[in-house]
């Protein structure tokens, strides 16, 4: 395959940043999208430019590190995937891709395609955890039982991986879907309800610290999130917020 590819080039968080052109030729089909980077970069070295700096970890789905907006989808054209699983057979020959960072000012530029995500680390660092004691008493988990739909709810919440894509993709920039997946998690099992009330409220109040906008239900964040958490997970964080502010 040929390929033009329009990259977002910004050299740091205070450069003003551009699209720029590049030609791409004897690109697989059966390439990632990283892969196909790879190959680029590997040109652009070769020729003493400087390559294009991207994010990137497992390359399984797994990390949230893969951060790319592609032809204006978060994640690409695919559903329920990252960037690293997308492959180059979902282009066609000849096509003209549009490769740009996430854009939220809660996610800032820090150089061509990578963002700074670390107030999603804040938000986790407001409440996504528990308090275990750990002081050879701890009660073996299996005592503790927890009714099958509940556990398989948290486990789905679970799967966020802390992409970023549910914010870039949605008009106001909310974290909603995020949070509220990772306040769902806790909140259904019973190990997260001793510091619930506190959770909801501190990873909110951050959540709002950190710039982010707010819910208007548009729905976005749902679809292209390539773990498919749902938006029932927001109204469970509301729900949660609203018990928390009335205790
Ligand atoms: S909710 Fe989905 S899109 Fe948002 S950070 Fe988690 S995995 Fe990524
Ligand atoms: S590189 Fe880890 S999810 Fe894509």
């Amino acid at each position: 395959m040929k390929l033009t590819l329009k990259i977002w080039r910004q050299k740091d968080a205070n450069d003003k940043g551009k699209l720029v052109d590049y030609q791409l030729s004897d690109v697989s089909p059966d390439m990632s999208f990283l892969e196909m980077l790879d190959v680029l970069n590997q040109q652009l070295i070769d020729n003493d430019e400087e390559p294009v700096a991207f994010d990137h970890d497992c390359r399984e789905g797994i990390c949230g590190t893969c951060s790319l907006y592609i032809n204006g989808r978060a994640h690409g054209p695919d559903r329920e995937i990252t960037v690293c699983q997308l492959h180059m057979r979902s282009f066609k020959d000849g096509d003209t891709i549009y490769i740009e960072p996430w854009r939220a000012k809660a996610f800032p530029v820090i150089k061509d395609l990578i963002v700074d995500r670390s107030s999603f680390d804040r938000i986790q660092q407001a409440g996504g955890f528990i308090s275990v004691n750990t002081s050879g008493n701890t009660q073996d988990a299996n005592n503790i039982l927890i009714p099958t739909a509940d556990a398989d709810t948290a486990m789905d919440a679970a799967t966020c991986i802390g992409c970023g894509a549910c914010v870039a993709t949605c008009k106001n920039s909310s974290a909603m879907l995020f949070v509220g997946a990772k306040v769902s998690q806790y909140a259904l099992l019973p190990q997260g309800r001793i510091e619930a009330a506190d959770r909801v409220k501190n990873m909110v109040a951050q959540m709002d610290l950190e710039g982010f906008g707010n819910c208007t239900n548009t729905g976005a964040c749902e679809v292209e999130c390539p773990k498919g958490i749902s938006l029932d997970t927001i109204a469970r964080m509301n729900r949660e917020l609203m018990k928390a502010s009335c205790k």
